[in-house]
């Protein structure tokens, strides 16, 4: 995941990259093999690997990839506690070389190690984002685009709440070329595609059978990185600490967010129906079990 999202910030020239791994000689020839594809892609930009954290001193950006991931038949919560401990070593060295980083957090189960991440930096919340949304987002604008045989680049989607089983797509703000997918979708096949998003790590794990997904969560994960380093104002579903926001206090949920220089920008409220904050209530609890448990 860490490998392929230096791919495509590479790809893309948005940034020098390190690569950090505990496994020696992995992160090492991972970047001298993607440094060497540097002159045939056309992009200037140095990548390395290493052990050691004082190499990736005064980063912009951070991202944390690490923690096991799923096996068929787990859940991202099956992760909590040995990846509360791989984040605890993790975010202290994170802190100690690069105190003015923004810190993009993709380890499971997201939105509890957002919240470890948030407390264990003493960073404000502006400077710790889950990515999560914009993962789940595009599996649903797949699926949308699928469904009606048109362009992905026509489909918006928004997803709300943490990143379980218990997310909250949200077809009544999805649009295809600004027409509401509700007009265009049955509810039967919609309810489908929502569904389908809901499952769309597990699904690709179950294929998978040693691991989970990497190619679109990285691709997520650098759109947050551009969105910063560009300072966009792009609006995007992250995982960030809410403080009343949607009626929500003390808690890492995905919401609509204005991603720019300064990290989080401003938390986008939208007007919820019933059904739906009751939805997202209740993703925010599975949230808050996992913290408890981990006391963050
Ligand atoms: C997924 C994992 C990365 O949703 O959470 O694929």
């Amino acid at each position: 995941m860490g490998a392929t999202a230096a791919h495509w910030i590479a790809s893309k020239e948005l940034a020098d990259v390190v690569l950090i791994d505990i496994m020696e000689g992995v992160p090492q020839g991972k970047a001298l093999d993607l440094l060497q594809a540097m002159p045939v892609e056309k992009r200037d930009c140095n990548v390395v690997g290493t052990n050691d954290y004082a190499d990736t001193a005064n980063s912009d950006i951070v991202i944390i990839t690490a923690g096991i991931p799923r096996k068929p038949g787990m859940s991202r919560d099956d992760l909590l506690n040995t990846n509360f401990k791989i984040m605890q070593d993790v975010v202290g060295k994170v802190v100690k070389f690069s105190p003015n980083c923004i810190i993009i957090v993709v380890s499971n189960p997201l939105d509890a190690m957002a919240q470890a991440a948030y407390k264990l930096s003493g960073f404000n919340r502006n400077r710790v984002i889950g990515m999560a949304g914009v993962l789940d987002s595009a599996r649903f604008r797949t699926f949308i685009a699928q469904e009606l045989d048109v362009s992905v680049e026509n489909v918006t989607a928004f997803v709300l709440g943490g990143h379980g089983d218990t997310m909250v797509p949200l077809s009544r703000y999805s649009t295809c070329a600004g027409i509401p997918i509700t007009e265009l979708i049955a509810p039967d096949k919609l309810k489908a595609l929502e569904e389908r998003t809901a499952n769309g790590g597990a699904e690709i794990v179950k294929y998978l059978k040693t691991g989970s997904a990497f190619y679109a969560p990285s691709a997520s994960a650098v759109e947050m990185v551009e969105a910063i380093l560009k300072d966009k104002k792009k609006i995007l579903p992250c995982a960030v600490y809410l403080e009343g926001e949607y009626g929500i206090n003390g808690l890492y949920v995905g919401v609509p967010c204005k991603l720019g220089s300064n990290g989080l920008e401003k938390i986008i409220e939208i007007k919820l129906t019933a059904d739906e904050q009751a939805a997202l209530n209740k993703s925010a609890a599975s949230v808050k079990e996992l913290t408890a448990v981990i006391g963050v």
